[in-house]
């Protein structure tokens, strides 16, 4: 497990002025999912949209995955309904992981709020097992709630 604290403390400022003076959700999301897939280099970096009762793929950087996801169902759905943070060491362990891309080893999904409703999740797949720490959700929360507070939706 790597410790990325110097490349959040690049990339958050770098975000944050990113954000700044856009309020729309796609925009912001497009942008934010290609800053952190250019600085980590992760497998996959997007996020999904709740959109009449499921998660619709939204913007995102890497191969292509799934389009829909059931609540409940895999690790997106899972921290859709759990309203929850789900940080997954290894996909093959989580019950009902949905393998998008065979490459995919460790995940982690965040839930994003706006009004107080989940609107979507951020997912992020890696290559590497147990890729994730603490520091790397603390982080990454950091972010989706930057991006919420940007949105005008
Ligand atoms: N693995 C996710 C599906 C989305 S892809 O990883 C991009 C899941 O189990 O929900």
């Amino acid at each position: 497990m790597t410790d990325r604290s110097e490349i959040y403390q690049t990339l958050l400022p770098q975000i944050k002025s990113l954000l700044e003076g856009e309020a729309n959700l796609i925009a912001n999301m497009a942008n934010v999912s290609a800053a952190i897939f250019e600085a980590l280099q992760w497998h996959w970096v997007g996020w999904y949209l709740v959109d009449e009762g499921e998660l619709v793929l939204g913007p995102f950087q890497g191969p292509v995955a799934c389009t829909r996801i059931a609540h409940g169902k895999g690790v997106c759905g899972t921290a859709w309904a759990q309203n929850q943070t789900q940080l997954v060491p290894n996909v093959d362990r989580f019950p009902g992981h949905i393998a998008c891309s065979e490459h995919s080893k460790s995940e982690v999904v965040i839930p994003i709020h706006i009004d107080g409703k989940v609107v979507g999740v951020f997912d992020i797949d890696s290559t590497e097992l147990n890729d994730f720490s603490e520091k790397d959700t603390a982080a990454l929360e950091q972010i989706v709630n930057m991006v919420a507070q940007a949105s005008d939706e």
